[in-house]
């Protein structure tokens, strides 16, 4: 499935429309170069479920907790992420095997270490304003 979106605003709403399908143990993998709109639709997806926490992007944090008015989000960025070890030191499999739903940016640079059912976003930037996402299924 692809979207395309022309807007901040738009990309967010992507986020809340997979927050209406997302299920606890869901594990999606958000990839794309710096800038293309994965944090937003993190923000987008955590704010529709309600409570007020603020998404903040997780790079220096490696692991950002929401929690919602409904499911905890656990946000992750791999991006700077240089070996496995610190994502053990986490209690990484509490997460990913765990009560909420995994969203990760960069997720592909550590994708052996993921459930091989984790979905897939690709985003692309297609110029100053729109974004390209290209996930691996419906939502
Ligand atoms: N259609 C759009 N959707 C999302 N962001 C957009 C859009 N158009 C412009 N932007 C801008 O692009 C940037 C997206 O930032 P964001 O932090 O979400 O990127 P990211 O993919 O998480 O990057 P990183 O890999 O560095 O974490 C913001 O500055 C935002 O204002
Ligand atoms: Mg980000």
């Amino acid at each position: 499935m692809q979207l395309y979106t022309s807007s901040v605003a738009q990309t967010r709403q992507a986020g809340a429309r997979l927050a209406k399908t997302a299920k606890a143990g869901d594990v999606y993998i958000l990839d794309g170069d710096l800038g293309t709109g994965k944090t937003e639709f993190v923000r987008g997806f955590t704010d529709s479920l309600g409570g007020n926490a603020t998404v903040r992007s997780p790079s220096f944090s490696i692991l950002n907790i929401y929690q919602t008015g409904c499911i905890d989000v656990y946000h992750f960025d791999f991006y700077r992420l240089s070996d496995i070890s610190e994502l053990e030191e986490l209690g990484f499999d509490d997460y990913i095997y765990g009560n909420g739903v995994c969203l990760i940016e960069w997720g592909s640079l550590f994708r052996d270490y993921l459930p091989p059912e984790a979905r897939t976003i690709r985003f692309s930037d297609r110029g100053e304003c729109q974004r390209v996402l290209d996930a691996d299924f419906d939502f």
